[in-house]
């Protein structure tokens, strides 16, 4: 019998007024990635601590390969890595030495180490650069040697916390490249992001979080296609019968913009486009632009999060959360 990899039930986190998760629900699929995408402050991290047991939650559940967080945490900890939002890597120490020394906190004996921070460092490109000194490396340079500390221990699930925040363009594709090398070689893998364009590039799923709760889920495709779907925009000559045009083509005026919105019925953007035209063609009109707009991640994104009531959206998948006595142990020691 196999479990998934994580799954979490009614989560709650209280922070004073903060809640920090509000009844947070999620489930996650073996060699996948999975990612949860909020705004600062949605509770992302919070939820990763939790699920690493670095955070005890109020209220909740979580299972990390069918064992329970709050039960069994060490045997949890075991099988999880966690790279936390802020790298935890020694400037001052080589790049190699850096690797050298988790291994051995991990209770690797020295020459084990030794093998697996080399093995590591050649899987992310960072060989030639292990006996300098981690300030001198560059911003994606350092995140995949903290990626690769996360990775010591060969966990079956890796949590990257926010991984490319503060990364220019360059080092986010070289941290891309190390998630997708990750997940070919088998390793589950959940990252928290604010860019939707990550998501959009790395993720299998996509869980959309905003104050403490899961706003919407879906593949990037499936939370594109709750937004609508194609519209083409049509802008009208100064002086237009901007109504007039509206009826011809079945659409909805916006006298500021001076454009016209056809919604595209099911057989999508091209079809409605060409249904514009011949439109304006049989009524002899004549427009100064037309434009076919599919809509963006960040389209979704804003207006999921902009949201505040999330009853408005449509039903979620169905989840059960289980009602547990709520949690008065201390939080574990922090570990990574
Ligand atoms: N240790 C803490 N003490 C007080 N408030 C906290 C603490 N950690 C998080 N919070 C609050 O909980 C909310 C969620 O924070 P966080 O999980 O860090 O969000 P994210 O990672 O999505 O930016 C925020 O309002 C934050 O200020
Ligand atoms: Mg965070």
């Amino acid at each position: 019998m196999s479990f998934p990899p994580l799954v979490a039930r009614g989560l709650r986190k209280r922070y004073g007024d903060t809640h920090a998760l509000d009844g947070f629900d999620l489930e996650i699929e073996t060699g996948a990635v999975h990612a949860l995408l909020g705004p600062n402050g949605a509770g992302k991290s919070t939820a990763v601590n939790t699920f690493a047991t670095l955070t005890r939650c109020d209220e909740g559940e979580v299972r990390v390969a069918g064992r329970d967080a709050r039960r069994e945490p060490a045997a949890v900890r075991a099988s999880v890595g966690l790279v936390g939002q802020h790298a935890a890597l020694d400037e001052i120490l080589f790049g190699r030495e850096n690797l050298v020394m988790f291994g051995r906190l991990y209770g690797l004996p020295k020459s084990a180490a030794r093998e697996r921070a080399d093995e590591l460092l050649g899987t992310f490109g960072l060989l030639d650069a292990a006996d300098r000194k981690v300030s001198t490396y560059s911003g994606g340079m350092r995140r995949r040697l903290d990626i690769a500390a996360g990775l010591i221990r060969r966990p079956a699930l890796l949590f990257l916390d926010e991984p490319t925040t503060g990364l220019d363009p360059r080092g986010r594709n070289e941290v891309w490249q190390a998630v997708r090398q990750i997940v070919d070689a088998g390793t589950t893998v959940l990252l928290t992001t604010q860019y939707l364009d990550e998501a959009d590039q790395l993720a299998d799923r996509i869980t959309v979080m905003n104050t403490g709760r899961v706003v919407a889920e879906g593949t990037a495709q499936e939370l594109k296609r709750r937004l609508g779907g194609d519209r083409v925009l049509v802008t009208a000559p100064a002086h237009a019968d901007l109504d007039r045009l509206a009826a011809a083509l079945g659409g909805t005026a916006d006298a500021e913009l001076r454009q016209v919105t056809v919604e595209a019925g099911p057989d999508g953007g091209a079809a409605a486009l060409t249904g514009v035209v011949r439109a304006l063609d049989a009524a002899g009109l004549v427009v100064d632009d037309i434009l076919l707009r599919r809509p963006t991640l960040d389209e979704v994104f804003l207006d999921l999060t902009a949201a505040p009531a999330p009853s408005a959206l449509p039903a979620l998948p169905a989840s059960t959360p289980s009602a547990l006595a709520p949690q008065t142990a201390r939080p574990e020691g922090a570990h990574r």
